[in-house]
């Protein structure tokens, strides 16, 4: 039975992790609605939650800061590959690169368990922040035992303490990512998980789907998009004449979404309190216009923000360069990742559907032309 476009309203699989709600807006991690855990948690213990199942009491809270903090480092090996790799190698595919030399490191083809699922998540912003400064000609910044993993982001990508809001907006949009459902590269993971390979090798091909624009490659282009209707002057002329040519308007639309996609509308508010009120407003406006246009161009779409526009202002006004927001993605979904793979190794079977055929039916080489 052939299946539509794109594996739309399939299931292919069970989780315990993260519930989506398309038809309402809801987004929820192991039973706790993400509005009230970006109210209440952190990023550590939203990982706790999706590896154990349940969020951390104060001495877990402290065994699994202390867990990852001693994961952070990277070693000699690594810190070399990341001075040697050209400097205007895209920072996405650097950390695929480090996380790939990692894999070795944590012992090749093993079986994921925890240990591996902290270090990838431990690991991954001080890749990207280590290959930043080296491009920068700048010395990378060890980790600081006492902060946390949004705040150790901060402070190893400018070696200055970071400032409370920052650093509380960071992790609260790093909660906002950590998973999500069966989107395209957790799928990947599981795919690869189900294979009987290993940890970093999920990761490391998960990161491949992430990076591109129709999943996490977007909120860069979110911000090209802002500033070239800033340039246009007309925003109303600018989109208007994007959907003529059949443009996509980046940071909206959503496979699984069909209301507002909730992860925006936190997004929104704590961009509104954290960055320019110009650039805030500049984007709302952008928002509000570019809504009525889909409304108007694509009825029956229900096309709404996605996560991607707001964490574009959220990750500008947090001062993340552009080219590292994907990767900011995925130091936040790396929880994600690494759970739904302990999860599939815990009952797996061999992910491997089927594909209807549609080429020439079986015929004999030798009647060929020619031949
Ligand atoms: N701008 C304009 N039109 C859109 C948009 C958009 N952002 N999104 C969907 N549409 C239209 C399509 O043109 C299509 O209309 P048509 O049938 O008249 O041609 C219709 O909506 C359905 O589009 P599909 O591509 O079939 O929807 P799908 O569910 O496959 O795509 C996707 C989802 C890829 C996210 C899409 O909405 C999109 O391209 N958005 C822009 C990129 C983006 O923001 N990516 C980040 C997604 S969030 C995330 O992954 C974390």
């Amino acid at each position: 039975m052939p299946v539509g476009k794109g594996l739309e309203g399939i299931v292919v699989g069970t989780t315990a992790l993260s519930l989506v709600e398309g038809e309402v807006g809801r987004l929820s991690y192991v039973g706790y609605d993400i509005h009230e855990l970006t109210r209440t948690a952190t990023y550590e213990d939203v990982a706790h939650l999706l590896w154990m199942g349940k969020l951390p009491d104060a001495g877990q809270r402290q065994a699994l800061r202390e867990r990852l903090s001693a994961q952070r480092g990277l070693s000699p090996a690594v810190l070399d590959l990341l001075g040697r790799i050209d400097r205007r190698a895209e920072p996405m595919d650097v950390l695929r690169v480090a996380m790939a030399w990692i894999g070795i490191e944590l012992g090749g083809l093993r079986r994921p368990d925890l240990d591996q699922a902290i270090a990838l998540t431990a690991k991954a912003p001080t890749i990207i922040t280590a290959f930043h400064r080296l491009r920068r000609k700048e010395t990378p910044v060890p980790p600081d035992p006492g902060l946390s993993h949004a705040e150790n982001y901060l402070w190893m990508l400018t070696g200055k303490k970071p400032e409370p809001g920052a650093a509380r907006a960071l992790d609260t949009y790093l909660i906002l990512l950590a998973d999500h459902g069966m989107n395209a590269s957790t799928f990947v993971a599981r795919i690869v998980a189900s294979t009987n390979s290993d940890m970093a090798s999920a990761v490391v091909s998960a990161l491949g789907a992430l990076k591109g624009p129709a999943h996490g490659g977007a909120p860069a282009l979110v911000m090209d998009m802002l500033e070239a209707v800033q340039k246009d002057g007309d925003p109303e002329r600018w989109v208007r004449e994007a959907l003529a040519r059949g443009q996509r308007l980046m940071g909206f639309g959503h496979r699984a979404y069909k209301a507002e996609d909730p992860r925006a509308e936190v997004l929104r508010e704590l961009s509104k309190r954290t960055a320019s009120a110009e650039v805030f407003e500049r984007a709302r406006k952008l928002e509000e216009i570019a809504l009525a246009a889909l409304a108007r161009e694509k009825p029956g779409r229900r096309l709404y923000t996605n996560v991607e526009y707001y964490s574009a202002v959220l990750l500008n006004a947090v001062d993340l360069p552009r080219d590292l927001f994907t990767p900011s993605f995925a130091v936040g979904r790396m929880a994600g990742y690494t759970a739904h793979v302990l999860e599939q190794v815990k009952d797996n079977r061999l992910i491997r559907p089927d594909v209807e055929y549609v080429g020439p039916m079986p015929q004999r080489a030798s009647a060929t032309p020619g031949s």
